[in-house]
């Protein structure tokens, strides 16, 4: 939204601007951590029982306890999945600990998860910055980060940033396998393009730097106050 803003805007507008922009990413926010229980309670505990039921039956014939067995591996693959999506939904915990340390943690989490090395700067976020360009940057990093864990298979990861010409840059880069980065998001992959909406609402841009065999680099820049 900030983006939009025009030389000469006065402040009031400037301010209504702001006030509607952190309202939408609060309601995002919201929806999320409805979604996520959602996923986690219902969804969650109805696959459990599935689960447990499929894993119970016995049949009277080999060739169908196979299937069974085949059906209680999806649904326990299907679990792993829905509980996966309920966490990286819930609500960041910026509060507490800072949007510097809660990237540091998403991207330890990542990197002993792949048993790879992390190259970590994140010193320039420990700067105040106003909530909703915080968690932007958070829900940013987080999908970044996530991308690398499905999509990758690097051996190092670095997530750094720095002040740049009075923008923040956030960058979040993998040496893995890169794709077609010409290729448009497709209705399949809202990852990316919900990173640039995102940004986009803050007054931000979104750059991808990527190519087959070649690794990919996202560079999150957001316009720090004057
Ligand atoms: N770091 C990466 N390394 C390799 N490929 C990537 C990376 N990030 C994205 N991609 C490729 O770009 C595609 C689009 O990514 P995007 O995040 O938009 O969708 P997705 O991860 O497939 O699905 P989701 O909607 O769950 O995010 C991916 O399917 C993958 O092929
Ligand atoms: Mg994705």
């Amino acid at each position: 939204m900030r983006a939009a803003i025009q030389p000469g805007e006065d402040e009031t507008a400037k301010a209504q601007r702001r006030r509607l922009t952190r309202r939408l990413v609060a309601v995002q926010e919201e929806q999320r951590l409805r979604l996520s229980r959602e996923l986690h309670d219902d969804l969650g505990q109805m696959l459990a029982s599935v689960a447990l039921e499929l894993h119970s039956i016995r049949a009277d014939s080999a060739e169908l306890d196979a299937r069974l067995a085949r059906a209680a591996q999806l649904v326990d693959q299907l679990s792993t999945r829905v509980h996966d999506a309920a966490w990286s939904l819930r609500p960041a915990d910026l509060d507490r600990l800072g949007l510097r340390a809660s990237v540091e943690d998403l991207a330890s989490m990542l990197c002993a998860q792949l048993g790879i090395p992390c190259d970590v700067d994140l010193e320039a976020l420990s700067r105040p910055l106003e909530p909703e360009v915080a968690l932007t940057l958070y829900r940013i990093a987080q999908e970044a980060l996530t991308n690398i864990g499905k999509h990758a298979r690097p051996s190092r990861v670095s997530v750094t940033a720095h002040i740049w010409d009075k923008r923040l840059r956030l960058t979040v880069e993998d040496n893995g396998d890169g794709f077609d980065g010409d290729v448009a998001p497709g209705s399949r992959h809202l990852g990316l393009a919900g990173m640039k909406e995102r940004l986009a609402l803050i007054g931000g841009e979104l750059t991808v730097e990527t190519a087959k065999g070649k690794g990919t680099a996202i560079y999150a820049d957001v316009p720090l106050p004057d």
